[in-house]
């Protein structure tokens, strides 16, 4: 039976179930999530033939929130004296890819199986290629996901590039810039890669725009903004990193991020400050609603018990708010690689 297997962040796997399954029933699809927590993986079963893949293709990647990678396929039980064989029977069943990848669960359990799947790269890639079955340089193609969960059992599933995330298991490899004064800068940084399509960054992250980052101290996001040669207006009671003031490109304002508004429209605002999530929804339906800032990147924490639907209500009371204010944006929300118990949300104000 074909199932979705979803990769969440440990300790979300209900999060990412609940939305899988609300996003099946809008679809009409019938199918149920089975979850264990601490695992970092959801499996959604779609009994009727067909109708997991059906799903898949249904569901926009970009609007799922807690699930970082996912893959259609199913599992196989693994012989340790000859792992390679079975999963090349298994591909001549399913769909010719474009490139393997070889997963496990984003957990301790998941980074003790590294030496095996190190181990079963190379033969497994010449088997594949041999056949066939992997196909490199045909982007159109799906990706092959193999995402062990032991030696002895392993999922074999396939997604396309153009409805699902560009690295292994969601996790992007992006390093923190030596001269970065904190390691959140990579939250922003990964925020515009999964927001932004690529082609859109020279006009949408260009030199000479202008920005405004509440809650900025020292400075991480802030350094995001200055690297891409913006002008920032920082917005925080503590200090900002000294070097990052040298440039000459950012405008410290000590002040209450809540109450500071800019001159004129800016470009950007950015928002990591700690609070309840429906005080950040509100601050960010202001700026996007009065026009302010014509486009937001904002954290909302969540360190309560019903995390889905706390989320779900602030998008809800954000929309509600920009359609009050006649306002036409695009929302997204995703928790990160780099979101611990949070999750990103951007809105993009529609001309
Ligand atoms: C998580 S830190 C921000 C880290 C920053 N994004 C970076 O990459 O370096 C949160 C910051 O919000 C600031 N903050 C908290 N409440 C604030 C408010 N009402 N107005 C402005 N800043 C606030 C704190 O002083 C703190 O520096």
């Amino acid at each position: 039976m074909q199932e979705l297997l979803l990769h969440c962040r440990l300790g979300f796997e209900g999060e990412a179930a609940a939305e899988m399954q609300e996003l099946a029933g809008e679809q009409g699809i019938a199918g149920y999530p089975v979850t264990q927590d601490g695992s970092a993986l959801v499996r959604f079963v779609c009994p009727e033939q067909g109708e997991a893949e059906q799903l898949m293709r249904a569901i926009d990647f970009q609007q799922l929130i807690f699930t970082r990678q996912w893959a259609v396929g199913s599992w196989l039980e693994l012989d340790p004296e000859d792992r390679v064989s079975p999963i090349i029977t298994a591909c001549a069943q399913g769909h010719i890819a474009s490139l393997m990848w070889l997963e496990t669960a984003d957990t301790n359990d998941g980074k003790a199986l590294a030496a095996l799947t190190k181990k079963l790269k190379g033969p497994l890639e010449r088997s594949l290629t041999k056949t066939r079955f992997v196909r490199p340089n045909k982007p159109e193609l799906p990706r092959l996901h193999l995402c062990f969960q032991s030696g002895q059992k392993v999922f074999v599933g396939w997604s396309w590039a153009n409805n699902g995330a560009p690295w292994p298991m969601g996790i992007p490899r992006l390093k923190v810039p030596r001269e970065a004064p904190s390691r959140s800068t990579l939250k922003l940084e990964e925020a515009w890669h999964h927001f932004i399509p690529r082609d859109d960054w020279d006009s949408r992250l260009k030199a000479g725009m202008t920005a405004v980052d509440l809650g900025a101290a020292p400075g991480g996001w802030t350094w995001q903004l200055v690297n891409r040669l913006m002008n920032v207006t920082a917005v925080d009671n503590g200090p900002m990193d000294r070097r990052l003031m040298d440039s000459g490109q950012v405008e410290h304002v000590q002040g209450d991020g809540y109450m500071y508004r800019p001159k004129r429209t800016v470009d950007w605002m950015v928002c990591d400050i700690v609070d309840k999530p429906a005080r950040s929804s509100a601050l960010a339906a202001k700026w996007i609603g009065q026009r302010y800032c014509r486009e937001l990147i904002i954290n909302f924490k969540l360190p309560m018990k019903q995390r889905y639907q706390e989320v779900m209500q602030c998008l809800g009371h954000i929309q509600d708010a920009l359609d009050e204010a006649g306002v036409r944006a695009e929302i997204g929300c995703k928790q990160l690689y780099t979101d611990r118990e949070e999750v990103t949300c951007h809105i993009r104000a529609l001309r």
